[in-house]
């Protein structure tokens, strides 16, 4: 079983990326599924159901978040009504939508998926994450040895801690959010692949998918200032994980950073 992991999508050039490098990639590792990170697929914040509708027609198989998931109230009823468009588990039981979801793929084959916030250095009201993974791990595993987790977090350590404490239980645990790559791809000894983030897909002539002036700008002044999308340098980042079927256990995970060759202009609206 192949499945791309796609790191948080930024804005328009981002699903364009997604829409330029997926079919490549498809055809590369003979994919059964592909899940992406969309928290930032509608101008860089929130999800709407148009870029929603985008990254489904561009083959994305189910669609995680993180901090910026309420930002559009359009998402509110997309997330009652698709079951493949995840919000973090570990936010309050109430609340719109859901954290997991049991994705089966063309041959038959069934996927957990489920989305994590972190709370360290994030400002949202959220429940530990520890605690809510064990719950929703242990409900997905009735149905499926193969689980991939994506831990939506701004502390390194958090995430690393998430790694070492679902190994073994799932097939995957594998960092967003920083939309910074990192090089520490690896299976844990207890067969979980990990990477702390999977990095950006969107433009990287920017600071993490904004204009660089405008950032550089605040940083020198303190003063507030209108962020705008980078357009240049557009790549896709993510990686290819390889499960055992039967086992749920990581057979590899490969790092991918495939540059779009047209620079796509950005779109601030959607
Ligand atoms: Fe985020
Ligand atoms: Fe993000």
């Amino acid at each position: 079983m192949k499945i791309l992991f796609i790191g948080d999508i930024v804005g328009s050039p981002g699903r364009a990326a997604v829409k330029a490098v997926v079919p490549r990639l498809r055809e590369k590792y003979g994919l059964d599924m592909v899940i992406a990170n969309a928290e930032n697929s509608a101008g860089g914040s929130g999800i709407t159901p148009r870029t929603a509708r985008d990254l489904f027609q561009s083959h994305c198989d189910v669609l995680t978040s993180g901090d910026h998931v309420w930002r559009r109230p359009e998402v509110i009823e997309l997330l009652n009504k698709e079951a493949n468009i995840l919000r973090p588990a570990n936010f309050p039981k109430v609340t719109p939508g859901r954290g997991s979801v049991v994705f089966k793929t063309g041959k038959g084959l069934k996927v957990g998926v489920l989305c994590l916030l972190g709370k360290v250095f994030v400002e949202a009201m959220v429940d530990s994450p520890f605690r809510s993974a064990q719950e929703e791990v242990a409900s997905l595993r009735q149905e499926t040895p193969m689980v991939i987790v994506d831990m939506h977090a701004e502390a390194t350590s958090e995430k690393v801690a998430m790694g070492w404490f679902l190994d073994g239980e799932v097939s995957a645990v594998v960092g967003t959010h920083t939309h910074i790559q990192t090089a520490d791809e690896r299976i844990l000894p207890h067969g979980t692949a990990y990477i702390t983030d999977v990095g950006m897909t969107g433009p990287y002539d920017s600071v993490i998918g904004r204009k660089k002036d405008k950032i550089i700008e605040r940083f020198l002044t303190g003063m507030p200032t209108r962020f705008e999308l980078g357009t240049e340098d557009v790549a896709l980042c993510g990686v290819v994980l390889e499960i055992d079927e039967k086992t749920g256990k990581a057979l590899s995970i490969e790092r991918i950073w495939e540059k779009v060759e047209t620079d796509v202009a950005s779109d601030e609206e959607a």
